[in-house]
């Protein structure tokens, strides 16, 4: 039967963080190992509540380093791994697309050669599950959704970075028999969001007063999911999913960035006493991203109809969770905007 031993990778980024809270209180007879490498990204004052939870323990290490990894793999013999750590911001992967290259491929090919190596062919009880996004499958126009057969098409290095790592997951299925669970998942938002992606840089801008940069025409259209739905999604997937199959997870929720813009901004304003109309000034359209995908609109009817998952908390609720989450939680924004949150691993764990 092996260990009762789950590594989650990337568990002190934003999904991660839910995912390694929720995996913690639910699986009591499950041991949960948080291995991160601590990236600009990375902040384990997001799990400050469960730090010293009996059944939880985190490992500062970097998928990158095959050797440590493989190290790691052979102490803990873990039976089953939830994929996450990744270079996640699409600006990013423009400036710089090596790093995206360097993590999210050849980081992911070295998770799965360690899982082969401990695993054998006797694989019954493992499970290697890669956590990718919607932004594989390219852009869609004014209609139509991305299904689990959507060609991949991805137009940025990030999304181009995670195709990849998604082929690879499947080829170690098909070549080696790796058992493996793919799921492809829309924009999430909630608390714990690193102030680089459009919810929490703008809340932050709003409450700083400054401007709110709009790509292009701001008519770009994304569906939005709570963070924590998807982490139950990951959860039902982990338990219930069919070996060697790809899941669409989605917010049936679709908005252009503008209207999204626009009704945080009136949330803002409400919620900071301030005039009706004063964060929406703040509003300024700046160059448009280069090869900007027009829209992204997930299919989840496999995952709803196999599994019964759909999402639990509606778009109002959760911006509204989302928003007063960040509101009390100023300290945590200062410190990931002053970089003090970086001291947080030296001061806890060494
Ligand atoms: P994030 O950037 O908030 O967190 C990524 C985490 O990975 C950080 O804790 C970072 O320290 C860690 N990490 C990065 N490089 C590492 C390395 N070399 N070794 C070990 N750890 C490393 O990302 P997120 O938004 O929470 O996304 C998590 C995963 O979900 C990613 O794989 C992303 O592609 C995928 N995803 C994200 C979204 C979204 O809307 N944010 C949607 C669909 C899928
Ligand atoms: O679809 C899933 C993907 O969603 C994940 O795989 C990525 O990890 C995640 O970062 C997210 O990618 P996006 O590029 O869609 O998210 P971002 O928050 O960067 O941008 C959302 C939209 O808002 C997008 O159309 C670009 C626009 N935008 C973004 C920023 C940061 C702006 O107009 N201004 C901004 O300053």
């Amino acid at each position: 039967m092996g260990t009762r031993n789950i590594l989650i990778t990337g568990g002190a980024g934003f999904i991660g963080s839910h995912v390694v809270r929720l995996f913690v209180e639910k699986f009591r007879d499950w041991h949960i190992y948080n291995l991160d490498s601590l990236t600009y990204a990375g902040n384990l004052e997001n799990l400050k509540d469960i730090e010293s939870e009996g059944n939880y323990t985190f490992l500062k290490a970097d998928i990158n380093d095959f050797s440590q990894i493989e190290k790691l793999f052979k102490k803990y013999n873990f039976q089953k791994i939830i994929h996450l750590a990744a270079e996640s911001h699409v600006d990013r992967s423009i400036a710089n697309p090596d790093a995206f290259v360097r993590t999210n491929i050849l980081g992911t090919v070295n998770l799965l050669n360690a899982a082969r190596g401990i695993w054998g062919s006797n694989v019954e009880n493992n499970l290697f599950y890669h956590i990718s996004t919607d932004e594989v499958y390219g852009t869609l126009g004014e209609t139509g959704l991305f299904t689990e057969t959507t060609p991949y098409a991805p137009n940025s290095p990030y999304s181009a970075s995670k195709a990849g790592s998604d082929h690879f997951v499947r080829a170690f299925g098909e070549t080696y028999n790796l058992p493996y669970i793919i799921s492809n998942c829309s924009n999430n938002y909630g608390p714990n969001q690193f102030p680089e992606k459009l919810i929490p840089l703008f809340i932050n801008n709003i409450i700083e007063k400054k401007p709110l940069p709009v790509y292009g025409d701001g008519k770009y259209t994304r569906d939005w999911l709570f963070v924590k739905d998807h982490a139950l999604a990951i959860k039902l997937l982990l338990e219930k999913g069919q070996n060697k199959s790809t899941y669409n997870i989605g917010g049936f929720n679709e908005w252009q960035n503008i209207d999204l813009i626009q009704l945080l901004c009136k949330i803002m304003d409400a919620k900071l006493n301030r005039e009706e109309g004063s964060s929406a000034s703040l509003i300024t359209c700046i160059k448009d991203r280069p090869g900007h995908d027009k829209r992204y609109a997930i299919d989840a009817s496999k995952i709803n109809k196999e599994l019964g998952w759909s999402p639990t908390v509606t778009f109002e609720e959760g911006l509204e969770q989302t928003v007063e989450w960040y509101l009390s939680n100023q300290k945590w924004m200062k410190n990931v905007t002053s970089g003090e949150y970086e001291n947080y691993y030296n001061k806890q764990y060494s």
